[in-house]
């Protein structure tokens, strides 16, 4: 990556010129339709504002097990360390739900990615944009203003501890959760100061009264609180958290978690913003970031351009703004999104019965007018 700064005319604006590579990773299901969206956003900035992105690809997940037998080839490891960000779609086929026996699975791929990469805080910010209030289940007196990010960890807990098999001729299952105090301390770390630039408050969320990894967890990220006096740390468990989290949405600033827990509120918390499809997150902590949407592969409606589009676009603002320090451009793909939406545009998953049928998009027709709006607002 180079950076290039300059005078910009007359007018003392400093720009910043940025030559960037970002790896472009499909997927499955919808991921291809969504990440082609991404992906445009992203070269349509790199028009706008005058920088230089180098785009590659590389398979993981289903497509990856078609092509080459692993879900994640070397090829796709090899290419992923040596970019400057990855853009990633979505994993996963029904024909391994039938088969659940089958070794060799798509989400394997994505795991062993996020592992070797040293990906281990996930981002997942959930905000309500005022005009898709009524696109959630949640009433909008509660909603309105709710504003979370969450840090999940990704790379530790029972998504990886070993030992993980069947013993006993098939009839017992093992899985492992296990997690080190160092990778409890690096990722509360984060998001404190994360809360320290928001709203100063950080609720963690364990089992304590359970798993005795949930008490080290406890125990850390109270440690950790020391060195930020400024930043209020409250802990909730898990079970009563799904509960306030859509009773009570606006209490919550940074909310810091485990791995699985992560896994399970962040979906939970879509719900907040709308829509699984508009959830994009951000998996950083080494010096490569992969962007995604929290979404999955959604095999039903995949290939028929009703997929929104949304999430992926944000990914690339966060994109933007996480790894390429690009933070304007990334606020202009926002306010594209916020505008699109603002005019009454709509994907089928955030469409109210009230939307009128010309006001409903497509996949690519949603991403051809975020385009227009981000040409507009670079004007
Ligand atoms: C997510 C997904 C993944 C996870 C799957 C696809 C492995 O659900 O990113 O939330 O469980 O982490
Ligand atoms: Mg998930």
């Amino acid at each position: 990556m180079t950076t290039l700064a300059f005078i910009f005319r007359s007018k003392l604006v400093k720009v910043l010129l940025m030559q960037a590579k970002i790896l472009v990773i499909h997927g499955d299901g919808i991921g291809p339709e969504v990440t082609t969206v991404g992906q445009v956003v992203l070269k349509k900035v790199a028009e706008l504002f005058g920088h230089q992105f180098s785009f590659e690809e590389a398979l993981l997940g289903h497509q990856a097990i078609v092509a080459t037998g692993q879900p994640l080839p070397e090829d796709t490891l090899q290419k992923a360390k040596n970019v400057d960000a990855i853009l990633f779609g979505a994993i996963g086929h029904p024909m391994y739900d039938q088969n659940p026996n089958l070794p060799v699975r798509p989400e394997q791929g994505l795991l062993k990615l996020r592992k070797e990469l040293g990906l281990f805080a996930n981002l997942r910010p959930i905000q309500v944009f005022d005009e898709l209030l009524e696109a959630s289940p949640i009433k909008p007196e509660i909603l309105r203003g709710a504003d979370i990010l969450f840090f999940r960890e990704l790379t530790g807990g029972i998504y990886f501890g070993t030992p993980r098999e069947r013993r006993d001729n098939g009839n017992t299952a093992v899985d492992t959760c296990i997690y080190t105090k160092a990778e409890v301390r690096r990722i509360a770390v984060m998001a404190f100061q994360a809360a320290k630039n928001r709203r100063g408050k950080v609720t963690s969320v364990d089992k304590a009264n359970v798993l005795e990894t949930s008490r080290l967890w406890r125990e850390t990220v109270t440690e950790v609180a020391q060195n930020f006096p400024e930043v209020e740390l409250e802990h909730q468990l898990v079970d009563s958290m799904t509960m306030k989290l859509i009773a009570q949405p606006r209490n919550y600033d940074v909310i810091l978690t485990e791995n699985l827990f992560g896994d399970i509120l962040t979906d939970e918390a879509s719900q907040i913003a709308g829509s699984m499809g508009l959830l994009a997150s951000a998996s950083v902590g080494s010096n490569v970031g992969l962007y995604e949407p929290i979404h999955g592969s959604a095999p039903d409606i995949a290939g028929q351009n009703v997929a929104n589009p949304i999430a992926s676009v944000l990914s690339a603002s966060l994109l933007l703004s996480m790894s390429l320090n690009l933070k304007t451009e990334s606020e202009a793909v926002v306010q594209a999104v916020r505008l699109v939406l603002s005019e009454g545009y709509r994907t089928k998953d955030i469409a109210t019965p009230t939307t009128p049928s010309d006001k409903l998009l497509g996949t690519r027709e949603m991403g051809e007018k975020i385009l227009q709006k981000l040409a507009a607002l670079a004007v």
